[in-house]
């Protein structure tokens, strides 16, 4: 049987990419950055998943300002690194697993969800600089992925709340799935950040901790804050944090918090990362 083992969350900073892909992580500004996740490279290369599911938000790569769905699920075989502008990232192509995705489609779909089904797609930073965070610059990507792509770039992203019960889905689909598969949840972007407008380089450093509290202790309370408080306290980019409850509501109702980390600055947006476990 397919268990979720573990959650996990990190900001998905395009420059993150760029220190790794430009050899500077080491550099005085990087290097605090990249020392908060030493610790997790360990942990995963013993976690060792079979597959990740990533929540993560397109930057307008994949999709166009023509169609933009709510939740989008990845079901190829594989995703290129989407040319943002400068080209791909040097990294490996993303190979996703088409059965699992096509079994969480069925399950979450007649579960009443709607997720829009994606065969073909390229994956932008926001999916990319992640895998680099955790498992550095590899040949190949020692996991299979399967993007789940959330709006929350164009008015109106969907609630905390319907993103949290998008985890639960995940959750049940995974569990009735019948090979034998180690899988984590990922949830990306965030923390607090504004990237335009007289706000621009918000940070919000008490909100964004006691998110993380709600987030690990009780996320069903948190579930339900509304839209215009992350815009109001954490930035108009903070509305990203929304995909953490996912990979959240994929997890047990206790965890065991094996990773915590907090880290300003890292170009325009709040470092938060954790590494959640199921706890009975
Ligand atoms: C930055 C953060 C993001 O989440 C993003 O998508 C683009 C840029 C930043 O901090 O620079
Ligand atoms: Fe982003």
């Amino acid at each position: 049987m397919a268990t979720i083992t573990a959650g996990v969350a990190t900001p998905h900073i395009p420059a993150i990419g760029a220190a790794i892909d430009n050899g500077r992580s080491n550099e005085p500004y990087w290097k605090p950055v990249f020392a908060g996740y030493e610790f997790s490279k360990r942990w995963i290369s013993e976690a060792r998943p079979d597959v990740v599911i990533l929540v993560y938000n397109d930057h307008a790569s994949a999709f166009s300002l023509d169609i933009v769905p709510t939740f989008a699920i990845g079901c190829a075989e594989r995703f290129q690194p989407a040319d943002e502008g400068w080209g791909p990232r040097p990294v490996p192509v993303v190979e996703g697993h088409a059965e699992l995705a096509a079994h969480l489609a069925q399950s979450i779909i007649q579960e009443d969800f709607d997720l829009t089904i994606i065969n073909r797609m390229d994956v932008d930073h926001g999916l990319t600089v992640p895998l680099s965070l955790l498992f550095g610059q590899p040949e190949r990507w020692p996991v299979r992925v399967i993007p789940i792509a959330v709006n929350v770039v164009l008015y109106p992203p969907p609630s905390g709340n319907r993103c949290f019960a998008l985890g639960k889905a995940i959750r049940r689909a995974v569990d009735s799935f019948d090979q034998d598969l180690n899988v984590q949840v990922w949830g990306t972007g965030g923390m607090s950040h504004q990237l335009q407008g007289p706000r621009a380089g918000l940070i919000n450093r008490e909100w964004d901790n006691r998110w993380l509290d709600g987030l690990i202790e009780d996320p069903e309370t948190l579930a339900r804050m509304p839209h215009i408080e992350y815009v109001r306290e954490a930035g108009s980019e903070g509305i990203e944090l929304v995909m953490w409850l996912t990979m959240r509501g994929a997890l047990n109702p206790k965890v065991r918090t094996v990773h915590r980390f907090y880290h300003v600055p890292a170009s325009n947006t709040a470092v938060g990362h954790v590494i959640l476990e199921n706890a009975s």
